[in-house]
């Protein structure tokens, strides 16, 4: 390698570009925004969604509240303003990752329409997928993963939505699983069926 003195390193005007690193990775990037009740599917989903994208060679990352409650939005609760908040930062996360090529996988209740419309524009139309996972409350809460819905019937936990809190459903989503007649197989299936051919930049 030549010495920087010899002009290896030349000062760049402008910073390397989105498309720039989707060449490097060979894919494109985006955001796969899934929205929907506590204990609907989309942790679950986005997981198999992760495993399989890994073993066809494209970067992602699963964003979640296991990863973004417990750290960068640690001082946020669930009242109305929190919420907004907690999307907002995780929207701009989001960006910084899809603007180094990373496909992010985000798993997030966002309960109202104003929310994941925020979150649209601050990532931007053409970068964000609306994936509707759904389930009714009745079904969350058979389920019950986390029994979480027990103790919001309890009073234990304020504002949970789908108890005291509101889900606006999505009216316009890219995809809508309903994961309470799929299979989390053909859950999956069916999201990976609407965005592969949107990662693939060969
Ligand atoms: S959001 O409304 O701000 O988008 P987020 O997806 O980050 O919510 O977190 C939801 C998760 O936090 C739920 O899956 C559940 O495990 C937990 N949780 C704790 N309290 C509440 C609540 N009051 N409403 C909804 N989810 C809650």
């Amino acid at each position: 390698m030549k010495n920087a003195g010899n002009n290896v390193f030349p000062i760049f005007d402008e910073l390397l570009q989105k498309t720039d690193k989707e060449e490097l990775l060979k894919q494109k990037s985006f955001t796969v925004w899934m929205t929907g009740l506590s204990g609907s599917g989309k942790s679950t989903i986005a997981k198999g969604l992760e495993r399989y994208l890994h073993e066809q060679r494209f970067l992602t990352k699963m964003l979640d509240g296991d990863n973004i409650r417990v750290g960068i939005n640690n001082n946020l609760g669930f009242s109305e303003d929190d919420r907004i908040e907690n999307i907002r930062r995780i929207a701009e996360v989001s960006k910084l990752f899809i603007n180094c090529g990373v496909i992010t996988l985000n798993c997030f209740v966002s309960p109202t329409r104003e929310m994941r419309q925020m979150a649209k524009e601050i990532i931007g139309t053409d970068n964000f997928i609306e994936v509707f996972i759904n389930a009714s409350v009745a079904e969350c809460e058979k389920r019950d993963v986390k029994g979480l819905y027990a103790k919001a019937r309890a009073g234990e936990i304020k504002n949970f939505t789908g108890i005291d809190a509101p889900f606006e459903a999505p009216t316009n989503a890219a995809v809508e699983v309903n994961t309470a007649e799929l299979s989390i197989d053909a859950s999956i299936q069916k999201v990976l069926n609407y965005i592969i051919p949107k990662i693939e930049n060969n």
